[in-house]
């Protein structure tokens, strides 16, 4: 547990971080968030979370301009402060607090919500293994583009894959692979990376982005263009990418086994040039 939190600009003990019952976030999952790893102290594409934070208060239209030099010197702060150098940064805004109605009064006072939890990343190693996944329903609202706390969706996925003992829940929406419960999804075959386009049926991952230029860096052959189900069961590879796991390549698709069960040789490569990009910093 961490020890220090951030709450409306004050450093508290995290025991005592704590919300008003009828907080917008709670009631009405009224609220988004970031997670931004950090490795070694350095934190990983904070500028690009920034820039999702951004957007995503503004599509839902809450009124909470931060400011980017203050949030990140929070973050650096928090990081020193638990005596952690790799995990995770949680940082989430709620609309505020208003007597409970579903329409929400324009002049709210948005809470902030800032702390860490120490990860071990998955950075590529000699143990670096593959992960297996199951495939699930995609329940979840239409605007995914947006990082709201809005996750019902994903977390009775990812009940179900914890239930089954595998790692991540792969979502299927008429018969289409969008993402996953927390990463995005990415297929190969015949040397071709195909991954789902970023509209508002998937989030635009940060990580996506940052394996994207990479791809483009190294001449790879890449596809924006949803896929089925059919065609991730016979991937050549398949993988997934976020903040909190880096590239993770996936073996076990329900009862199918990709690549025979061994990971493949580009989310081998993806992996270790993503985690080039800050292991040597
Ligand atoms: N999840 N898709 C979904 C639904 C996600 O929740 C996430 C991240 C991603 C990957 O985005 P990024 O590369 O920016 O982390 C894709 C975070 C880690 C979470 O909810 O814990």
């Amino acid at each position: 547990m961490p020890k220090i939190a951030y709450l409306n600009s004050r450093y508290i003990e995290f025991k005592n971080a704590k919300i008003h019952i009828e907080d917008r976030g709670l009631q009405f999952s009224d609220s988004v968030y970031e997670v931004v790893p950090f490795y070694n102290n350095n934190l990983i594409d904070f500028n690009f979370h920034f820039l999702r934070l951004k957007y995503s208060l503004s599509e839902l239209r809450i009124k909470f301009y931060p400011n980017k030099k203050k949030i990140k010197n929070v973050f650096i702060k928090l990081i020193k402060l638990n005596k952690l150098k790799s995990g995770i940064v949680y940082l989430q805004v709620t609309r505020g607090v208003q007597s409970r109605d579903h329409a929400y009064k324009d002049n709210l006072k948005p809470n902030l919500i800032i702390y860490v939890q120490k990860r071990i990343l998955n950075i590529p190693t000699k143990n670096f293994t593959g992960k297996k996944a199951i495939t699930f329903e995609d329940l979840r609202w239409k605007r995914r583009d947006i990082k709201s706390v809005s996750l019902l969706g994903n977390v009775l996925a990812k009940k179900e894959a914890s239930k089954k003992n595998v790692y991540e829940a792969i979502l299927v929406e008429n018969n289409k692979v969008t993402e996953a419960t927390a990463s995005n999804v990415w297929i190969v075959k015949n040397k071709r990376i195909i991954t789902h386009p970023s509209n508002t049926d998937i989030l635009k991952g940060i990580t996506r982005e940052a394996i994207k230029k990479l791809i483009q860096k190294y001449k790879l052959i890449l596809k924006e263009r949803s896929f089925s189900i059919k065609e991730l069961y016979n991937a050549d590879e398949v993988f997934i990418t976020s903040s909190g796991s880096f590239v993770t390549p996936i073996i076990k698709i329900d009862s199918k086994l990709i690549n025979r069960g061994k990971i493949g040789n580009i989310s081998l490569q993806l992996a270790l040039l993503y985690s080039n990009l800050f292991i040597n910093n």
